[in-house]
């Protein structure tokens, strides 16, 4: 074969394979776009979405897509826990931790809280027990707990925080099913800042001067309204004797949840948005900016009980490291007693 036709032969079947290349690029990234638009649909429908314009779609559109970045750079960071599409996909991280997390109390206030009546002592009695390796309150005791319940678009955790921990509470002190309110706390609580945040301490005061309803006596709205109930009208209200903040190691936690069921703790949920399951890990310093309760552990994780709906995590809960800090604050852990 002539030397310049194998040229021209090669020339062409260069030309050839690097339109190929471009083709299958641009082939590729049409349907990277539509695989995309698909999994926004399929979002849209799984958490009945609905925007008010086209704009406002295709803006929600967009930070979808840089959730998904995020949970794809989250996944490889944390590869025990799972990253990816949830209800709050289409928020933005700021206003997904203004809407549901709550205002960060400044750090000169955050000791007991503001307006704290009753500084909780600090329990410090250890006393021996064997501790299993693994607890769930679910199943091992004690009592039980509500139905995960849902915030809504109101910083209102610690109420949800609080009601979950005197439930328990009752239900093995008292044998009582209770679903108290978060409302009337939110209305009522002069301590705290309704949806705009409150500390677990202040929660307890409220519960432990004038005692908590029922949520179907004074039901969820998740917006602060006025204080729409007396004491007089109430046939029963559910108090509780105090609080105590348990001492902050792992071994005393453990301890008071085992005998005394939930606790409250103040965690980071900044990376909370695309958690879908697994042990999350945390091991750079944590911004407090939200309630959970502790409601069980295992041997390298803690199990916490969240309030975003049964829809979010682990069927609402989330599992958290416990040899980095698993974004969780162990200074403050609180727990009522009867
Ligand atoms: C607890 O309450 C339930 C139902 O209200 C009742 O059936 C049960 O006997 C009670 N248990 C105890 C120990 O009182
Ligand atoms: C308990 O109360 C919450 C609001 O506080 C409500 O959303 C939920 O439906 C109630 N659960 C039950 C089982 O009644």
């Amino acid at each position: 074969m002539n030397k310049k036709l194998v040229g021209n032969i090669l020339f062409l079947l260069f030309i050839a394979s690097a339109f190929g290349q471009k083709l299958k690029s641009s082939k590729s990234l049409i349907s990277k776009k539509s695989q995309q638009q698909r999994d926004f649909q399929k979002f849209k429908k799984t958490y009945a979405k609905s925007y008010e314009s086209n704009e406002h779609e295709s803006y929600r559109f967009n930070v979808f897509l840089e959730n998904q970045k995020v949970a794809e750079r989250l996944n490889n960071k944390n590869p025990s826990a799972q990253y990816g599409v949830t209800k709050f996909s289409d928020y933005t991280q700021e206003e997904f931790l203004s809407l549901f997390a709550f205002v960060p109390i400044p750090s000169d206030q955050i000791i007991f809280g503001n307006n704290v009546k009753d500084t909780p002592k600090i329990d410090t009695q250890v006393k021996v027990i064997n501790i299993p390796e693994k607890w769930d309150i679910r199943f091992d005791g004690p009592g039980t707990l509500q139905k995960v319940k849902d915030q809504g678009q109101c910083g209102s955790c610690w109420a949800f925080g609080v009601s979950c921990t005197i439930e328990n509470l009752y239900s093995f002190k008292k044998n009582l099913t209770l679903n108290l309110s978060e409302q009337q706390q939110i209305d009522c609580n002069p301590y705290t800042y309704g949806c705009q945040g409150g500390w677990p301490a202040n929660g307890y005061d409220y519960a432990k001067e004038t005692g908590l309803t029922t949520s179907s006596k004074y039901p969820y709205e998740a917006v602060k309204g006025t204080c729409r109930f007396s004491v007089q009208q109430m046939d029963k209200l559910y108090k509780i004797n105090g609080y105590k903040q348990i001492q902050s190691d792992q071994k005393s936690i453990k301890q008071a949840l085992i005998t005394n069921g939930a606790l409250t703790v103040i965690v980071d949920a900044s990376k909370w948005q695309a958690y879908r399951g697994g042990i999350l890990q945390t091991n750079y310093p944590i911004q407090l900016n939200k309630v959970a309760n502790i409601i069980g552990y295992g041997p390298n994780y803690w199990l916490l009980r969240n309030s975003w709906g049964s829809g979010w995590g682990e069927n609402g809960y989330i599992r958290v490291d416990n040899n980095g800090n698993g974004g969780i604050d162990l200074q403050y852990v609180y727990q009522p007693y009867l």
